[in-house]
């Protein structure tokens, strides 16, 4: 059938920007962690703030999550460089998705996921530096229709376009 997949989805998954090296969470304001319960996949988000700004100066990441989960998470941390925290809580799946030139409706929840960890470590930086009141919650709860098959299926294929 079609492919379903941008160009900009798959130049994020073979070329993902701001992986994260090593262990040292030390070395970043805020850490989140996250697991898509749907397909077992986790995905660590670190952040470096500037505190008097409150803007987002580096944002780092790591998952074992699927093509999506990458491209995904790989654009997000591009994209909210530079934005305040608060701006940056309130990037959602569907920009993410707008971002990299479409998203099939059963890969949504695979940008999700490093868009949770991303708040999460957002919070994470709030509750370290005193600044619980600022915490926020989460707005909506994702339904996930995901897991029909295919994440293997998708990077055979984006592997193999990229061989050709
Ligand atoms: Fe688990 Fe995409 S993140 S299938």
């Amino acid at each position: 059938g079609e492919w379903a997949y941008s160009e900009t989805l798959k130049e994020h998954f073979m070329n993902p920007k701001n992986i994260m090296q090593g262990e040292d969470t030390d070395a970043f304001d805020g850490v989140g962690m996250e697991g898509n319960l749907q397909c077992g996949d986790q995905m660590m988000v670190v952040i470096k703030v500037d505190g008097g700004k409150q803007v987002i100066t580096d944002c780092q990441w790591k998952t074992y999550g699927c093509a999506s989960a990458i491209a995904s998470t790989s654009i997000l941390s591009e994209m909210v460089k530079g934005m305040t925290l608060e701006q940056a809580f309130n990037v959602s799946p569907k920009d993410v998705a707008k971002e990299l030139g479409g998203l099939p409706d059963n890969k949504i929840h695979c940008s999700v996921l490093g868009d949770k960890a991303l708040r999460a470590a957002i919070n994470n930086y709030y509750v370290r530096n005193g600044m619980e009141d600022k915490v926020m919650e989460e707005k909506a709860k994702i339904v996930c229709q995901c897991m029909s098959i295919t994440d293997h299926d998708i990077e055979e294929a984006v592997l193999e376009g990229a061989r050709t």
